[in-house]
């Protein structure tokens, strides 16, 4: 079936293929009937729009043949794919956090500066690769900038401490003047990169991470590392690392630890999480944003307590920098690899499934977002990426990419009250769920409301009637689905655009109602505008 070009420029290229079908595919309702009514009298939060952000880790394939490949037909002067830099910009990620993950708790900044022929190849230890630093500060940050996003860089609190943090940051936002701020001019960057979102780190409290350290251990390195970084530059903010998941034996110990630390001295928290479908059990994997709802809840508690304790007046807000559908089962583990330059690590190729489990993250971060201001899909490229490269070849989207460019796109303004009506079902995992899950915004410039809605039946169509009342008058501009009708097609070089969004059922409308049709394991994303009479 022919691709057919989607509403072209408005802030950035924007070509998503979208398949001009107007049916749900063979799936009944079964008589399955939900209500979705929306308040925009409620507005729950402002929507960051550092939700929609993104992560670029020198691991894998992610930078070198992914973002990075000077050979590449359409590299630009300084050696970035261009193929791979238009799909950056359709997918609108509006923060990358860069340099790791695991990589950058033995990383050195200062290897990744100065003439690229000059700089050391290096063992990097958290993923037994072979780093050329062909990248670095002085690539990343403008390349970032390049593609619409703000860059969000980690300091090495692994191997490394407070010295190491201030010289990097002197490096990137210093104007001039002194040994590191005057060396970045002369290696090309003469105005400074004012790079003003810093991670203290990354994931210590694993075993995994070189330099793992007790929550004791790491708050007193990370708020001493922040109270020096501030005077460096106090335009910063930082961001402390949380648990690596919310499996981890310490999980609220080590936040409530390291904040009585750091409280004071940081903006945010992290949170990582990673999801997969484990024994063939769907129904749980598809209520994953039920676990992320509970995962945010528990950090927002335990901040508020160390909060209370301090009598402060001060919410820390959460920073969810690394979260994703991540088939960690099918990865041998870093201990099995053998050093090698680039090669393909944790390259998931993702169903509609996936894509749909991706929609009902991103509900659940914007659900979120009185507390949650940064949110970073891991990764960009390649690894568990919603872009996926050859080298030297093609570059395509993944499934993934689908919801994330959607919303990242269409959901913006304000987070308004919705109230979800929906038949349950039960799970293995979360007990009891919703099938219909869904959030809206608002945006009060254009007016526009988006609804983005998940319906979790493996089997029937859901029918909601939808409450436009509290709206004044409005039209249905588009109803954009993804839907798994088969959990197996993936999107490939031959086949990009396999699994690609498509036009909802045409609604039926009522007074003040919508009725639109929700297929089985789909993601949508419903927009309307005011009319003007
Ligand atoms: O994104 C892959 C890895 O997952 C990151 O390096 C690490 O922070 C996390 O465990």
């Amino acid at each position: 079936m022919a691709a057919i070009t989607l509403y072209n420029v408005v802030m950035k290229e924007y070509k998503i293929p979208v398949t001009p079908t107007t049916t749900t595919g063979s799936a009944s309702t079964n008589g399955l009937r939900a209500t979705l009514h929306i308040d925009p009298g409620t507005v729950r939060a402002d929507l960051d729009r550092r939700i929609f952000g993104s992560f670029v880790e020198h691991m894998g394939r992610c930078v070198y043949t992914g973002i990075y490949e000077p050979d590449h037909p359409t590299a630009d002067r300084d050696g970035f794919r261009g193929d791979v830099g238009d799909l950056v910009r359709e997918l609108g990620p509006t923060v990358l956090r860069y340099p790791g993950g695991n990589f950058v708790s033995s990383y050195r900044w200062e290897d990744g500066i100065g003439p690229q022929q000059d700089r050391p190849t290096r063992l990097d230890l958290a993923w037994r690769g072979i780093e050329p630093n062909q990248v670095g500060i002085d690539e990343f940050v403008p390349w970032a900038r390049s593609v619409g996003a703000e860059p969000m860089m980690a300091v090495n609190l692994g191997t490394r401490g407070v010295h190491e943090a201030i010289d990097v940051l002197e490096y990137s936002n210093h104007p001039s003047g002194t040994q590191l701020s005057d060396l970045r001019a002369a290696n090309g960057s003469k105005e400074p990169h004012d790079v003003l979102m810093w991670c203290l780190g990354n994931e210590l409290d694993g075993p995994w991470q070189m330099g793992q350290k007790t929550a004791e251990e790491y708050g007193r390195l990370a708020a001493e590392t922040a109270k020096a970084m501030r005077v460096v530059d106090p335009r910063i903010e930082l961001v402390a690392v949380g648990s690596s998941n919310s499996q981890m034996p310490t999980f609220g110990a080590w936040e409530r630890t390291t904040l009585e630390h750091t409280y004071d001295q940081v903006d945010y928290i992290s949170l990582h999480a990673y999801y997969e479908e484990l024994d063939g059990d769907r129904g749980s994997f598809l209520a994953s944003a039920v676990d992320m709802d509970s995962f945010i809840d528990g950090v927002v508690s335990t901040a508020d307590h160390v909060g209370a304790t301090r009598r402060s007046k001060r919410k820390l807000r959460l920073s969810f920098d690394e979260w994703n559908v991540w088939y960690q089962q099918r990865f041998v583990g870093q201990n099995q690899l053998e050093w090698q330059f680039a090669r393909p690590l944790i390259e998931d190729r993702y169903t509609a499934v996936d894509a749909v489990v991706v929609g009902s993250l991103l509900i659940s971060l914007i659900e979120h977002a009185d507390r949650v201001a940064i949110a970073c899909q891991a990764q960009l490229v390649n690894v568990i990426a919603p872009i996926l490269t050859e080298p030297g070849g093609a570059a395509w989207r993944q499934t993934v990419f689908h919801p994330f460019a959607l919303a990242a796109r269409h959901a913006r303004g304000q987070v308004v009250g919705v109230g979800v009506g929906s038949p349950r079902y039960d799970t293995a995992l979360y007990g009891d769920v919703p099938l219909l899950q869904a959030t809206a915004t608002q945006d009060p410039g254009s007016g526009e409301t988006c609804v983005l809605a998940v319906n979790r039946s493996q089997t029937d169509a859901l029918a909601v009637t939808v409450d436009l009342s509290g709206l004044g008058p409005v039209e249905l501009l588009e109803h954009l689905l993804l839907a798994a009708e088969d959990g197996t097609t993936v999107n490939t070089a031959q086949a990009p655009d396999a699994v690609a969004p498509r036009v909802g059922t045409a609604p039926q409308r009522a007074e003040g109602t919508l009725e639109v049709l929700l297929p089985p394991v789909s993601f949508s994303v419903l927009r309307l505008r005011p009319v003007v009479s």
